[in-house]
């Protein structure tokens, strides 16, 4: 058993984990963060993306005791005034909402590099987050819309 530090959304938790505990459970079941969702299970749909000092993780395959003092993000800790949320909202970019947490931190992650994405880049950064609904339309909008929300600020 190993004793590690996860800062979750900006509150610490201290937990114990196994060897092989996923950092999608310790996030799931002990932080409470239920916006992190398995969806594949195996690094291939982006539903368990968390973000860990602003870079994207899958969670589904990462092993919590790697993240002994990391910062991490989740969709809960997006508010809702945020461009992201706010443009994925406008755009009505989410029909079931599963796979609507991954993207928004996908692309927070995005427009934190790269503020003026072309289509193709949003394109690209997203293309390993899977949508069974078919909202890419809508997402892809959204992300471009957020862009341009904080161009103008
Ligand atoms: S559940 Fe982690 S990538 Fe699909
Ligand atoms: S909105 Fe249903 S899976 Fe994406």
């Amino acid at each position: 058993m190993n004793r590690i530090t996860l800062t979750v959304n900006g509150v610490r938790h201290f937990v114990d984990v196994e060897d092989e505990t996923l950092l999608l459970d310790v996030l799931r079941d002990t932080a409470g963060t239920t916006s992190v969702r398995e969806g594949c299970g195996v690094g291939a749909c982006g539903a368990c993306t968390v973000l860990a000092g602003g870079t994207s993780v899958s969670s589904c395959l990462a092993l919590a005791v790697r993240y002994d003092g990391a910062e991490l993000t989740t969709a809960e800790g997006l508010d809702e005034n945020d461009d992201v949320v706010s443009s994925f909202v406008d755009c009505n970019a989410a029909q079931c909402g599963y796979c609507i947490p991954g993207f928004l931190l996908m692309s927070r992650e995005l427009l934190s590099e790269n503020p003026h994405p072309t289509g193709q880049e949003i394109t690209d950064h997203l293309e390993g987050n899977i949508c069974r609904c078919g909202t890419y339309p809508e997402i892809h909008r959204a992300v471009a819309a957020a862009a341009e929300r904080r161009a103008i600020r």
